[in-house]
C-alpha cells in the first residue's frame, strides 16, 4: 500500500466517520455471511486498511469472530487503559505470539508471569538513565563511523532504511553486548527478515504447520534461525572465554542469580534474551529513523529546522546525553513520525477470564488487538490525523490528551523497556546526520508499507545524500 493510497483511503473513511457512522456503539460487529470471508481475506491482504476501516466504520470497540476465535479491536484510550494497565493481570500476550515464541523462546518480549517479572527486574538496570549517559557516547561514535563512511564512499543514491538498520544494529551490539557486529549486519538483517515474515505467516495461518516439517518456508526459516543462533552463541561464548562478565546488559544477565543465589541463566535463556534485544532494539529504531528521513524529505521546512537546531545546540562537537532535552525540534519530529508510522503498528493480548470493557462483555480467551497505527489516526482523538504537524506534541497542544491515545511504546507493565534508549539513540543519529547531510527523496521513490511484526518500508527509502549547505 502506498502512502497516498493510505492517505486517500483514510481521508474518505474519516469523512464518513464524521458523518456519524462510527458513533454507533450498539453494533460494533462487522456483518456475517459472505462479507466475513471478505473481511478475513481483506485482513490478510491489507491488514492496515482493514484495521483503519474497522475503526472508522464500526467504532472504538469492534468485535468479530474468526473460526473459533473471538477478536476485539480497541481504538478508545479508556478501553485500552483498562486492558493494558487497570486490569493488566487478566491479560497475556495472545496466541498469535506463538510464532515469535518459536523464534525468540522465553525472552522478555514473549515470556509471561513470574518468569517474565524476574527477567524484567534483571534487565531493567541496564536501561536506567545514568547508564544511558554512558551509552550515548557509543551511539555518537557509531554514528560518526557511519558519517565517515558516507564521506569516504560517496552516497549518490542510498537506502536510508538499510543504512539505519546497519547503524542501529551496530549500536545494539556495542551498547548492550560490547561487541563489534558490523561485519555481520547484512546476513543478520536478511535472517531477521526471513524469521519475522515466517512468524507473521505462522500467526496468520489457519492451519499451523510446525517448524520441523520440511516445507520450503520452514527450511528457509530454520536456516535463518541458525544464522541468528550462531551470532548470539558466539557473543556469549566470547564473553565466557574472556573470563570477565563486564558491566553491560549481557554481563548483568550472565551474573544474575535466582532467588536461591545459586542458579544462573543457562546459555539457552541468555540466547533468548540477547536475540530479543537484538531484534527489539534495532529494527524498531531503524524503521523510525527511516520514516523520519522520508518525512523530512517531504517537509523541507522541518528538515531545515532540525538542522538549524542541531547546529545551534551541538556546534561542532558530538552530542552527549545532557543535550537531549535541548533537541526539542528533533524530538517533535520523531514523535510525529511515530504517530503516523509507529514501528510497532499493532500488538495483542488475550483474556484469561471474562471481563467487561466500556460496557461490552469481553469473554475469556478473546483476543484483543490494539493498533497504534489506527489509534494514532483516529479522527476522534487527533485533528487533521493524516497531516504531518510535529507541533501537535508541544506541551500546550498536548494538554487534555489521554496518554493512551499515543502508544508508540505500548503501555502498562509490558511497556517498552528500551523507550528512553530508543529516543536517545534516535535524537543522536537524527541531529548528527541533519547537521552535516541532507537526505533527499530519490526520483521515483514511493513509500510502500510492509506491516509485518514491525512496520517497515517495503521497498526501502531511496535517497540521495549530499552535504548540507
Ligand atoms: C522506536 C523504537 C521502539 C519502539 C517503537 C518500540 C515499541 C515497543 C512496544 C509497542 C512494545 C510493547 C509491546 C506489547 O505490549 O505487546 C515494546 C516492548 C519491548 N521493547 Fe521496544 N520499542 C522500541 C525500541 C526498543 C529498544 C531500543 C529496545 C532495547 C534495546 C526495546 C526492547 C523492548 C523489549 C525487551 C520489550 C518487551 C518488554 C516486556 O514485555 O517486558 N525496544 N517495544
Amino acid at each position: 500500500m502506498s502512502t497516498s493510497e493510505v492517505v486517500a483511503g483514510t481521508r474518505a473513511l474519516a469523512a464518513r466517520a464524521s458523518d456519524g457512522l462510527s458513533a454507533t456503539r450498539t453494533a460494533p460487529t462487522p456483518s456475517w455471511g459472505p462479507p466475513f470471508f471478505g473481511q478475513v481475506f481483506g485482513a490478510w491482504r491489507d491488514p492496515i486498511g482493514t484495521m483503519m476501516s474497522g475503526m472508522l466504520d464500526h467504532g472504538d470497540v469492534m468485535f468479530f469472530r474468526f473460526g473459533p476465535f473471538k477478536y476485539f479491536v480497541l481504538s478508545d484510550p479508556a478501553a485500552i487503559k483498562h486492558v493494558l494497565t487497570d486490569n493488566a493481570k487478566n491479560y497475556v500476550k495472545s496466541r498469535n505470539y506463538q510464532g515469535l515464541r518459536i523464534l525468540f523462546g522465553q525472552g522478555l518480549l514473549t515470556s509471561e508471569g513470574d518468569f517474565w517479572k524476574r527477567q524484567r527486574r534483571l534487565a531493567q538496570p541496564a536501561f536506567h538513565r545514568e547508564r544511558l549517559a554512558g551509552l550515548a557516547r557509543s551511539m555518537a561514535s557509531e554514528t560518526r563511523r557511519m558519517l565517515d563512511r558516507w564521506r569516504a564512499e560517496g552516497t549518490e543514491r542510498a537506502c536510508a532504511h538499510a543504512e539505519m538498520m546497519r547503524l542501529t544494529f551496530a549500536i545494539v551490539g556495542r551498547t548492550l553486548f560490547s561487541t563489534d557486529v558490523d561485519g555481520d549486519s547484512s546476513a543478520i538483517g536478511e535472517a531477521l527478515t526471513v524469521g519475522l515474515h515466517w512468524t507473521n505467516d505462522y500467526a496468520e495461518s489457519l492451519v499451523r504447520i510446525p517448524p520441523w516439517v520440511p516445507t520450503p518456508a520452514n527450511l528457509e526459516f530454520r536456516r535463518a534461525q541458525k544464522t541468528l543462533d550462531d551470532l548470539v552463541y558466539r557473543i556469549i561464548a566470547e564473553r565466557k572465554r574472556s573470563g570477565e562478565l563486564g558491566d553491560d546488559l549481557l554481563g548483568m544477565l550472565m551474573a544474575a542469580t535466582d532467588e536461591t543465589g545459586n542458579e544462573r541463566m543457562d546459555d539457552k535463556q541468555l540466547r533468548d534474551e540477547v536475540l530479543t534485544l537484538v531484534l527489539a532494539g534495532h529494527e524498531t529504531t531503524a524503521n523510525l529513523l527511516a520514516f523520519t528521513f522520508h518525512m523530512l524529505s517531504l517537509h523541507p521546512e522541518w528538515d531545515r529546522r532540525v538542522a538549524e537546531e542541531a547546529r545551534a545546540v551541538l556546534g561542532d562537537r558530538e552530542p552527549t546525553f545532557e543535550d537531549m532535552p535541548k533537541l526539542k525540534i528533533a524530538r517533535l519530529v520523531l514523535e510525529e513520525t511515530m504517530r503516523l508510522y509507529p514501528p510497532v503498528w499493532t500488538f495483542e493480548r488475550q483474556a484469561l477470564a471474562d471481563d467487561v470493557v466500556l460496557g461490552y462483555a469481553l469473554p475469556k480467551d478473546a483476543i484483543v488487538g490494539i493498533s497504534p497505527y489506527a489509534l494514532h489516526r483516529n479522527p476522534k482523538l487527533w485533528d487533521n490525523p493524516e497531516g504531518f504537524d510535529p507541533e501537535r506534541f508541544l506541551p500546550e497542544r498536548s494538554e487534555g490528551r489521554s496518554k493512551y491515545a499515543y502508544l508508540p511504546f505500548g503501555g502498562g507493565p509490558r511497556t517498552c523497556i528500551g523507550n528512553n534508549f530508543a529516543m536517545t539513540e534516535a535524537l543522536i543519529i537524527l541531529s548528527m546526520v541533519a547537521r552535516e547531510h541532507r537526505l533527499t527523496r530519490a526520483p521515483g521513490h514511493r513509500l510502500v508499507l510492509d506491516p509485518a511484526v514491525t512496520l517497515r518500508p517495503k521497498e526501502g527509502i531511496a535517497v540521495t545524500i549530499g552535504p548540507r549547505a
